[in-house]
């Protein structure tokens, strides 16, 4: 801001600002104080909606390097140089918690990236989760109901937790991991982050390929416990953003070595896991990791509202070389982002600060609305045209996906080993014996907070799925905290 006296929003300057303008002293106040009605209305329209998920987040921007050349699986021009570096912004969240809730709680983390490419704005959209409770995006609202508050009681209720997750026994594998050490990170710089779904890469010869991305921390995985989280949430709210923002503020920049597991197009069909099903994870042994990134993170922004509460990440904003697959959930999250930050920010939400491309320009012809700034000036605003206005290139972003059958309410395919409770089974299986205690201790003490019997019953069904041990165990610890 320049030097100067205070001023209205109107640039006048201001001759008293801590006495509003009465009718005579002791009076009262005058419509005429302008000042006063400016700075109240201006302070009534402060607040935009939260985000209706993930409203609870700290953000920061960094600088991803390529460190492997993946030329041969994508085209990508950000991704097409060993050493290449491109800026982007990360924000962190929870999930189910309000604006103001505690950081230190078993939910899932956002791990939403946004690269600025010169190709445009590459939005990854991911958790610190490979996997998610549900596979398919009509189950959303429902789902994000039952984690939210109750209508009536205006609190999250147990009973509506484990009863959509008991009659959604593809959330068993998610749900296992949540409750096992990794469901409460010790901070933000202290988890993984994964791309999640399967997303399409393709290579100058069209060539296609399926990939999924991992962001592995190189803080190393720290964790709280139920009863460590439950004293820093009271104590300190927000913990995971204030060490984010001091790391960095002291130059201890937190970074993540990024790889991809990639999986040749022709083999999706008879692979042994569908591997458009965002409920499983494809085994390392399967498709190794291969790495080829590194982000870090090493500039905190300056204006919270500005920078992290307008960010808008979108699924659907993809680059040449890059995109979706035919996930039934990453589908509708193609919609779904947009239009959010269309009701919650406005229409021209992409081209705030942080939002814009900034290694090159967004070149529309769409115009105007709510807080349009005029950057177009007096260009055409359609094409074709005659006067020289940006043109369509031809070549799509992805490459074309085969499709059979007719339409219809289909469910997920199911490939050879799928079932809803093979991986996390499997999850469990992979436990220490002090990791099993910790996640039947966790899933009991938040199971024994349901009322109604054929709930919990349901739900430890489930678990017994999975593995029979696993669920012997959660009954008798239900059991014993039930009385
Ligand atoms: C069909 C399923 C889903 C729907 C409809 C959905 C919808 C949404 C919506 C509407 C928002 C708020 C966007 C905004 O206001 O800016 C959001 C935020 C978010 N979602 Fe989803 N979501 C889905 C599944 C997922 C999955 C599977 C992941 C991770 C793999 C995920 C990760 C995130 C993250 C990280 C944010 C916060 C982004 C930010 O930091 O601004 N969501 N989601």
């Amino acid at each position: 801001m320049t030097q100067g006296p205070l001023t209205t929003e109107a640039g006048a300057p201001v001759a008293d600002n801590q006495n509003s303008e009465t009718a005579g002293v002791g009076g009262p106040v005058l419509v005429q104080d302008q000042l006063l009605i400016e700075k109240l209305a201006h302070f009534n329209r402060e607040r935009i909606p939260e985000r209706v998920v993930h409203a609870r987040g700290a953000g920061a921007y960094g600088t991803f390097t390529v460190t492997a050349d993946v030329t041969r699986y994508t085209r990508a021009a950000f991704l097409s140089e060993v050493g290449k570096q491109t800026e982007t912004f990360l924000r962190f969240s929870t999930v189910a918690g309000n604006l103001g809730a505690a950081d230190a709680v078993r939910d899932p983390r956002g791990f939403a990236l946004k690269f600025y490419t010169e190709e445009g704005n590459y939005d990854l959209v991911g958790n610190n989760t490979p996997v998610f409770f549900i596979r398919d995006a009509i189950k959303f609202p429902d789902f994000i109901h039952t984690q939210k508050r109750d209508p009536y009681t205006g609190s999250q209720e147990a009973d509506n937790v484990f009863d959509f997750w008991g009659l959604s026994p593809e959330s068993t594998h998610q749900v296992t991991w949540l409750f096992g050490d990794r469901g409460i990170p010790a901070s933000y710089r202290h988890m993984d982050g994964f791309g999640s779904h399967t997303y399409q890469w393709n290579n100058e010869a069209g060539e296609v390929f399926w990939v999924k991305y991992h962001f592995k921390t190189d803080q190393g995985i720290k964790n709280l416990t139920a009863e460590e989280a439950e004293i820093l949430a009271g104590k300190d709210p927000d913990s995971h953003q204030r060490d984010l923002r001091e790391a960095i503020e002291r130059g201890d920049f937190p970074s993540w070595t990024v790889y991809v597991q990639v999986m040749p197009a022709a083999e999706a069909a008879t692979y042994r896991f569908n591997p458009f099903d965002l409920t499983k994870v494809w085994p390392h042994a399967d498709y190794p990791l291969i790495e080829f990134g590194k982000l870090e993170l090493n500039r905190n922004p300056e204006n919270i509202f500005a920078e992290v509460e307008q960010s808008a990440f979108s699924p659907a904003h993809f680059v040449p070389g890059i995109g979706p697959s035919p996930d039934k959930m990453l589908q509708g999250r193609l919609f779904g982002y947009s239009d959010a930050q269309r009701y919650r920010i406005g229409i021209n939400a992409d081209q705030l600060p942080v939002n814009r491309p900034h290694a090159t320009e967004a070149r529309t012809h769409s115009r105007d609305g709510y807080l349009y700034d005029g950057r177009h000036k007096g260009a055409k605003n359609y094409e074709p045209n005659s006067f020289g206005g940006p043109n369509q290139t031809g070549r799509p972003l992805w490459q074309p996906v085969a499709v059979t059958g007719v339409t219809g309410e289909t469910v997920t395919p199911v490939h050879a080993e799928d079932n809803d409770f093979v991986q996390a089974g499997n999850l469990y299986r992979l436990m220490t014996e002090e990791e099993k205690e910790r996640l039947v201790k966790n899933l009991a003490n938040a199971v024994s907070g349901v009322t109604r019997d054929e709930i919990a019953d349901r739900a430890i069904n489930n678990f017994r799925q999975a593995d029979e041990d696993f669920g012997k165990r959660l009954e008798a610890a239900v059991q014993a905290l039930r009385g």
